[in-house]
């Protein structure tokens, strides 16, 4: 009997402004590749123009790199991957372009992932693994979702943000204080220093398991504005502990919803996804939290939070052992559920 072939597997991700590659074999990620834009931090935000020009211009370096990485030549490669969506319509159709042009002229088949799923399969990278059905507290940029996963293919929407998401709800605030894009991780770091407890932002009384975070927002905005009037130093000299306030308000408002999730359905294995997984009061809390309610927790890796593209190498290829293979019509799509 001949051996069994490697399942190889190139998989990019163009979804919003950096382009990432990865390769996978035998479902053990051998390279995870990713070029960053800073091009957007003087504009306070990803400007999806100058995103899809910048993956047009790192898509080919990126694959080689990783190619190279993995050791791998392209002739080996069983299958290439990409991210459907959601995202930037125009930086999908980079990564989507990219991929089926290269698996047509490998004549090997394509898979299509979608973004949120592999944010959740990002824990099948590493042990320990969780075990379905498991919940999963989805937060990035442009989600918040807490989702039951029955399956790598079955997963259902519990709650959700009825308006911005908590990675926007960092960014957003960040900006108020005049911190730089992306400002999730700057709050992350100066809120270490700062006081949680120092303000009081209230908390949104959206009901069951659907969040809200704009109106949050707004409230530190009218603070701010408040404040910066009697005293227009008012940012510099409480940034950390504004920073630590807002970072508080978050964590906890995400993790008493995650609770009253496990209280409705009864499932404890739980875990964390997202950009916003990169958190480190999160982490802590989170894992604080499972401790005292007897939860199996996971968490990623942190290399594997925010977006990249091993994430969608573990995704695709759970999909690609189902033989779930796209045609080469696939397209992007800039909106894109579960
Ligand atoms: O998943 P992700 O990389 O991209 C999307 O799919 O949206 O998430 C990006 C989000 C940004 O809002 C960023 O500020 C946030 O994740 N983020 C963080 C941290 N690291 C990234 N937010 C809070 N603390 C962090 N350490
Ligand atoms: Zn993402």
């Amino acid at each position: 009997m001949s051996p069994k072939k490697d399942t190889v597997i190139l998989a990019i991700e163009s979804s919003c402004d950096d382009t990432g590659a990865a390769i996978i074999k035998n479902g053990n990620i051998l390279a995870n590749c990713i070029a960053n834009q800073d091009i957007h931090e003087k504009y306070g935000g990803v400007v999806p123009e100058l995103a899809s020009r910048s993956h047009q211009k790192n898509i080919v370096p990126v694959v080689q790199i990783a190619l190279k990485e993995a050791g791998v030549s392209k002739e080996e490669l069983s299958s290439i991957a990409f991210t459907q969506g959601p995202g930037l319509l125009g930086s999908l159709l980079v990564g989507a372009g990219f991929a089926k042009s290269f698996a047509l002229g490998l004549n090997i088949p394509v898979i299509t992932v979608n973004h949120l799923q592999a944010h959740i399969m990002a824990h099948f990278i590493d042990d320990p693994k969780p075990k379905f059905p498991f919940l999963c507290l989805l937060v990035s940029g442009g989600h918040t979702q807490i989702i039951a996963v029955h399956d790598s293919d079955e997963m259902g929407i519990l709650g959700q943000s009825i308006d911005d998401a908590a990675g926007e709800a960092f960014d957003k605030t960040a900006k108020i204080m005049g911190i730089p894009y992306p400002g999730g991780p700057l709050i992350d770091k100066y809120a270490k220093e700062g006081d949680p407890n120092r303000f009081d932002f209230g908390r949104s009384k959206v009901p069951g398991l659907d969040f809200s975070f704009s109106g949050f927002k707004t409230k530190v905005l009218y603070f701010l504005r408040d404040e910066m009037k009697k005293n227009p130093s008012f940012i510099e000299q409480n940034r950390n502990d504004l920073c630590a306030t807002i970072q508080e308000h978050i964590v906890s408002y995400l993790l008493h919803k995650l609770r009253l999730a496990v209280e409705e359905t009864g499932i404890t294995e739980v875990s964390l996804a997202g950009g916003v997984s990169a958190n480190s009061s999160l982490r802590k809390q989170f894992e604080a939290l499972g401790k005292q309610e007897g939860w199996n927790t996971y968490i990623p890796d942190f290399q594997y939070c925010t977006d990249n593209a091993a994430m969608i190498a573990i995704a695709a290829q759970f999909k690609f052992d189902k033989s779930d293979f796209a045609g080469q019509d696939a397209v992007p799509y800039a909106r894109h559920t579960i």
